[in-house]
């Protein structure tokens, strides 16, 4: 869990100390006064990139040349001080001071599962999306497989490469098509296993989550998934015509995709959008079991403006679905009945400042 956070030149925070409770912790505030930009951080620092943009210097204060985001972590009653510095030229980490020499080792320090209302776009959205989202979630859970699916990209260029020679070099094709499959082996196990995972649990989440009945089923998509090596050798074999006319590779787990139904119908065709937000929180709550099966450590939930678009009777159902070991923060727009509950520590946040709020006033 995350004893406390510190920011510095962070967006729009100038310095910024906060303490938070082991349990639910709700930032209420109005449009653009900071409460994406504190989750942001918490999100970088434990996953070495911003959910919402590719460019790190975005994360600077407009008037400054650096941004620091300091946590104070404790597991298992060891603390540890995780600290990550921006600047135009980079970024670097420590831990307790030290420097941490290879910044994808800070990777798995803090796992934290982020919900935004916006990420319901991948049910609609690109294969390569998809395939992305559940990539950063085993990865989150594996080093091995953050390794080998690199190292499969790597092969795929070399390949692709290849395939656009004028005289293609059989020998090294072959060399470099076994090595593929052998990664790829890899790599559909644990989609397929993460696959399974998500369809065994979804259904009990969407119960706490939903009064509606809707069932949702999830498929891994692959040309290849249900190959041995052998088997997907004489396909890549015999796809070699294809593959140089095409002049790239034409079938792989580069082309995978999953798909959500209910009654046979995607859902991004099927249901409202307080459905689909619904099923994408039911979706996180399983990776909440997911990373704790795998990594034996309670992840931090971060919710961002999860309530809107949810009625107050689903408000209450998602409230009571978060498991009391899991850490969480909530960003809301509006204080409301739902956090009346001593086991919610509440901070109004306002203009990227934050105070602690025993209580609000109720509209009722
Ligand atoms: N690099 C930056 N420097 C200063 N302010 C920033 C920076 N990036 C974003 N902001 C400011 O942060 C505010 C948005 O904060 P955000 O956390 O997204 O709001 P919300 O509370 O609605 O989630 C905007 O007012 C924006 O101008
Ligand atoms: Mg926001």
């Amino acid at each position: 869990m995350i004893n406390n956070i510190q920011l510095n030149n962070f967006r729009s925070y100038k310095d910024l100390q906060v303490e938070l409770s082991k349990n639910i912790n709700v930032f209420i505030g109005e449009n653009g006064q900071g409460k994406t930009n504190l989750l942001e951080a918490i999100y970088f620092i434990s996953n070495i990139r911003s959910h919402r943009t590719r460019s790190d210097k975005d994360l600077i204060h407009v008037e400054d040349d650096f941004a620091r985001i300091i946590v104070n972590t404790e597991k298992n009653n060891k603390k540890e001080k995780i600290m990550c510095v921006i600047h135009a030229e980079g970024k670097y980490f420590s831990i307790n001071n030290n420097v941490v020499a290879k910044t994808s080792d800070i990777l798995g320090r803090i796992n934290t599962i982020l919900f935004y209302p916006n990420e319901t776009k991948i049910f609609s959205d690109t294969p390569s999306s998809r395939r992305t989202f559940f990539d950063v979630e085993i990865g989150k859970t594996s080093k091995n497989y953050t390794r080998i699916f690199q190292e499969f990209n790597n092969l795929l260029k070399d390949r692709n490469r290849l395939l656009k020679e004028e005289k293609i070099d059989k020998i090294l094709l072959d060399v470099i098509t076994k090595k593929m499959i052998e990664s790829q082996l890899f790599i559909i196990n644990e989609r397929k296993f993460i696959t399974e995972f998500i369809n065994n649990k979804i259904k009990n989440n969407l119960k706490k989550l939903s009064s509606d009945e809707f069932e949702i089923d999830m498929t891994y998509i692959s040309s290849v998934k249900d190959l041995n090596f052998d088997e997907m050798l004489s396909k890549y074999n015999s796809n070699i015509d294809r593959d140089s006319f095409a002049r790239t590779t034409t079938e792989g787990i580069h082309r995978d995709d999953y798909e959500f139904k209910t009654n046979g119908v995607e859902i991004s065709k099927y249901l409202s959008q307080g459905q689909t937000r619904l099923v994408l929180l039911a979706i996180k709550f399983v990776l909440i079991d997911y990373i704790i099966l795998k990594t034996k450590e309670n992840p931090i939930l971060l919710l961002d403006d999860v309530l809107s678009e949810l009625d107050l009777n689903h408000q209450k159902k998602l409230i009571k679905s978060i498991p009391n070991y899991v850490q969480t923060i909530i960003t809301t727009t509006e204080y409301n009945l739902v956090f009346k509950n001593a086991d919610i520590r509440k901070y109004q946040i306002k203009e990227s400042k934050i105070l602690i709020k025993e209580d609000f006033d109720v509209k009722q």
